[in-house]
C-alpha cells in the first residue's frame, strides 16, 4: 500500500462538476437530509408522473424493504433517448468498434438509435413480449446488446443479460431461473479474431427450457446456424418491416428494469434485480459526476454489457445523460497489445474506463505499444472490478495518463447499481490503491467482523457495510426475497454487507483489502467457490472438490482446485484436461481452473467440515500461518497436499 498523495490539478478543478468544497457541502447535505437531497436530484429524469414521496426503506430484520420515488412513473428508454432527440438527434449517441480493426466503425445517432430500439420492441411485442416479461439477452458487444436492453425497457420487459463467455448450461439455468420467453442471441460472437458460436450454444440451452421460450436472432457474421421454425426469428430481416416508433410505457418507479445474475459465497448465482427509477438516477449522476463528463465528450467504458460495469457506464448512466458511448467488440491484445490506445487514438477518447487485470496484461507489454498512439484527448482514468495494486495504479497514471488525468478507482458491485466509494476527480486527493471516500448519500462503516460493532475511530479495519440506502441499491434477488435478506442483512443487523473487507485510514480514505467470503475475483470477474465445486464434482470420476482463490499476477486471483477422485480412479494429465473443459462446458472458460491439484484427502474437521483457511494457505504458498491443525480428523493430509503443491514459490 502506497500513501502518496495525487491533489486534482488547479487545471482540472476548475471546470470540474464537483470541487472540494462544493463535495464537502453537497455529501453533508446527502446525509443531513436525504430525502431533501434526492428528491433534488431525482430530477435528472424525466418522470411520465413526478413523485412525491422519496425514500421509503427498512432494514429491519424481516422486512427489508427499499423504495426510491416509489409513486412517480417514467419510462427508461424514453429518458436515454426520446428527451435527448430534439436537442441532440444528430449527436451520435453509441460508436461501435468491431473486432477486426479492418471492419469500418459505427457511428449512431440519438435519431439512429430511437428507430432501431422502437423497431426491436416492436419485434419483441410481436412475439408476445408483454409488460413484466423476462427476456434473456446473449450477444456480443455489438449495438444491438443496447438495443435489445433499451426495447426491453421501452415496452417494460425485463431484460437479464447472459455474458457471452458463458456455456449453454449456464445459459439455460438463467433463462429457467427467470422463466424468459424470448432469448435474443446472434449467429456468431467475434472476439479477438476467434468465433463464438452463440446461436449453436443457444439451440443447446434451449433443449433444456420450455417449448414455448422463442428466440431472436441476430446476423452478426452470417456464419451457418441451424434454423427451427416457428422458434426462431431473424432480427435483421424483422428490420426492414418493423414499424420504427413504439410508445414508451409508463412505467412505476419500482417496476423492475433487468435481472443480473452474479456469484455469491454459497449455492448457485443469484439474480439481483434493479429497478426503474432510482437505478437509472443513480447510474446517470454517478456517470456525470465520477467521470466529470461534460456534453460532447466521447466515453470508453471496456467492460462487457453482459456485466454490470457495462450495464451502468455503457448504456444507461452514458445514455441517460445524453452522453457518446463507445461500445468494442474486441479484447485489449489482438491484434496487438495496442489496440486500447489505437481506438482511443481514432475515436478521440476522453475518458477511459477499464480492469486492472487489463491494466496489468497490457503493463506487461512495456510502454511501447502506448507511445505509439497520440493519447492527447484523455483527460480521465479509472478503474474499477477489483483492488489495484500502486505498480499498476503507477503505470496507468505515468505512461498512459501523462500524470496529466486524474485516476478514479471506483468501488461498487452488481449490488450497488453504480459507484460507492470513488474519488470526485476535480475534489479528490488520490493514493494509489485506495476507493478514497463515498459518494453523496453513500455511508460506508467498517464493522468488527467477530462483534458486528460498528469501529468508530478514524483508522479502522474489518468488514465494509453500509448504513442506509442510496437509490441504486438492488431491491430484491429474483424470486426469492428470503435470499436477499439472508445474504446482506443477516450477517450484521441494521446494515448492508458488501462482503468485502476493507481498512480506513487515518485520512478516512476507505482500502478495499478482497473479498471476506468464498467469494473470488478473476480478472475482475466474480466467482463462487461453491459454483466451481459443484460442476466438479457433477463428474462421474470425482468424489470431491474444494476451489480457493490465489495471488495471480495479471488475473488479480486464480482459480486453484484440489480434487479427490473417485476410488479406483488414477490421476493423469488427460484426466486433468478433461476436468479443466468440464468446468468450461458447465460454466464457462472464465471458470476454469488455472491450477488443480490431486487430493487423496482434504483437511476436514472432525465433524466433516472442510477447513478452507488450511486450503488456501497452501494455494498461496504460505505455510507459516497454517494456524491451529490440530483439530483435523487426519492431519496427515496436509502434508501431503504441502509436498505436491502446483503453486510453488
Ligand atoms: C470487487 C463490479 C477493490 C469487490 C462493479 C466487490 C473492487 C466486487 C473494486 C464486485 C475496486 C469492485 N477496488 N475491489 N475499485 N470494484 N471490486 O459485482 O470485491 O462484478 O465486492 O461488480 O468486486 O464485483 P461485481
Amino acid at each position: 500500500m502506497s500513501d502518496k498523495t495525487y491533489p486534482p490539478s488547479a487545471e482540472f478543478t476548475a471546470t470540474a462538476h464537483i470541487d472540494a468544497a462544493k463535495y464537502r457541502e453537497l455529501y453533508a447535505a446527502s446525509i443531513a437530509d436525504p430525502a431533501a437531497f434526492w428528491g433534488e436530484h431525482g430530477k435528472r429524469l424525466d418522470w411520465i408522473k413526478p413523485y412525491t414521496k422519496v425514500k421509503n426503506v427498512s432494514y429491519a430484520p424481516g422486512n427489508i424493504s427499499i423504495n426510491w420515488f416509489e409513486d412517480g412513473t417514467l419510462n427508461a428508454a424514453a429518458n436515454c433517448i426520446d428527451r435527448h432527440l430534439a436537442t441532440r438527434g444528430d449527436q451520435t449517441a453509441i460508436i461501435f468498434e468491431p473486432d477486426d480493426p479492418a471492419e469500418e466503425a459505427q457511428h449512431i445517432t440519438y435519431t439512429q438509435l430511437h428507430k432501431r430500439v422502437c423497431r426491436m420492441a416492436n419485434i419483441l411485442e410481436d412475439m408476445g413480449v408483454r409488460k413484466g416479461d423476462r427476456v434473456v439477452i446473449y450477444l456480443p458487444m455489438i449495438p444491438e446488446a443496447a438495443y435489445a436492453m433499451l426495447a426491453c425497457a421501452r415496452i417494460g420487459a425485463i431484460h437479464s443479460i447472459v455474458f457471452a463467455g458463458f456455456s449453454p448450461d449456464a445459459l439455460g439455468a438463467r433463462i429457467n431461473g427467470c422463466d424468459a420467453k424470448v432469448v435474443i442471441t446472434a449467429d456468431e460472437a467475434p472476439r479477438g479474431g476467434r468465433k463464438t458460436a452463440l446461436k449453436s450454444n443457444t439451440d443447446t440451452a434451449l433443449l433444456h427450457c420450455k417449448d414455448t421460450v422463442k428466440c431472436l436472432v441476430v446476423k452478426r457474421t452470417g456464419g451457418q446456424t441451424t434454423w427451427i421454425a416457428d422458434r426462431d426469428y431473424d432480427y435483421n430481416e424483422l428490420a426492414l418491416e418493423a414499424d420504427e416508433y413504439c410508445a414508451p410505457a409508463e412505467m412505476g418507479a419500482e417496476d423492475p428494469l433487468f435481472i443480473l445474475y452474479t456469484s455469491g459465497s454459497t449455492g448457485q448465482p443469484k439474480g439481483v434485480v434493479h429497478t426503474t427509477g432510482g437505478y437509472l438516477a443513480y447510474a446517470a449522476m454517478t456517470h456525470e459526476y465520477v467521470f466529470d463528463y461534460h456534453q460532447g465528450d466521447i466515453f470508453w467504458c471496456t467492460a462487457d454489457v453482459g456485466w454490470v460495469t457495462g450495464h451502468s457506464y455503457i448504456v444507461y448512466g452514458p445514455l441517460a445523460n445524453g452522453a457518446t458511448t463507445l461500445m468494442f467488440e474486441g479484447v485489449p491484445t489482438w491484434p496487438d497489445a495496442g489496440r486500447f490506445w489505437a481506438i482511443c487514438e481514432k475515436h478521440r477518447v476522453n475518458q477511459f474506463y477499464t480492469a486492472p487485470t487489463a491494466i496489468r496484461a497490457l503493463m506487461a507489454h512495456g510502454n511501447a505499444p502506448v507511445e505509439k498512439y497520440d493519447l492527447g484527448t484523455l483527460k480521465l482514468l479509472g478503474t474499477v472490478g477489483e483492488p489495484i495494486n500502486p505498480e499498476a495504479w503507477n503505470w496507468y497514471n505515468d505512461v498512459v495518463g501523462k500524470g496529466k488525468c486524474p485516476i478514479v478507482d471506483t468501488w461498487w458491485q452488481t449490488e450497488t447499481g453504480g459507484h460507492l466509494l470513488t474519488p470526485l476527480p476535480g475534489a479528490t486527493p488520490t493514493k494509489p490503491g485506495s476507493a478514497t471516500t463515498p459518494f453523496f448519500g453513500v455511508q460506508p462503516v467498517v464493522l468488527d467482523p467477530h462483534t458486528g460493532a460498528e469501529i468508530t475511530s478514524t483508522e479502522a479495519e474489518g468488514v465494509l457495510c453500509l448504513k442506509d440506502s442510496w437509490p441504486g441499491q438492488m431491491r430484491t434477488v429474483w424470486g426469492d426475497h428470503e435470499r436477499f435478506e439472508k445474504t446482506y442483512f443477516s450477517d450484521y443487523k441494521g446494515y448492508y454487507f458488501s462482503g468485502d473487507g476493507c481498512r480506513r485510514d487515518a485520512d478516512g480514505y476507505y482500502w478495499i483489502t478482497g473479498r471476506v467470503d468464498d467469494v473470488i475475483n478473476v480478472s475482475g470477474h466474480r466467482m463462487g467457490t461453491a459454483e466451481v465445486e459443484s460442476a466438479l464434482v457433477a463428474h462421474a470420476k470425482v468424489a470431491e472438490a474444494a476451489v480457493v482463490g490465489y495471488p495471480h499476477p495479471i488475473k488479480g486471483q486464480g482459480i486453484y482446485a484440489y480434487v479427490t477422485l473417485m476410488n479406483g480412479i488414477d490421476p493423469s494429465d488427460e484426466l486433468r484436461k478433461e476436468l479443466e473443459t468440464w468446468v468450461r462446458t458447465e460454466i464457462g472458460p472464465i471458470a476454469k481452473p488455472d491450477l488443480l491439484q490431486w487430493a487423496p484427502g482434504l483437511p476436514k474437521t472432525r465433524s466433516g467440515k472442510i477447513m478452507r483457511r488450511i486450503l488456501r494457505k497452501i494455494a498461496e504458498d504460505d505455510f507459516a500461518a497454517l494456524g491451529d491443525t490440530s483439530t483435523l480428523a487426519d492431519p496427515a493430509v496436509v502434508d501431503d497436499l504441502i509436498e505436491n503443491r502446483m503453486n510453488r514459490g
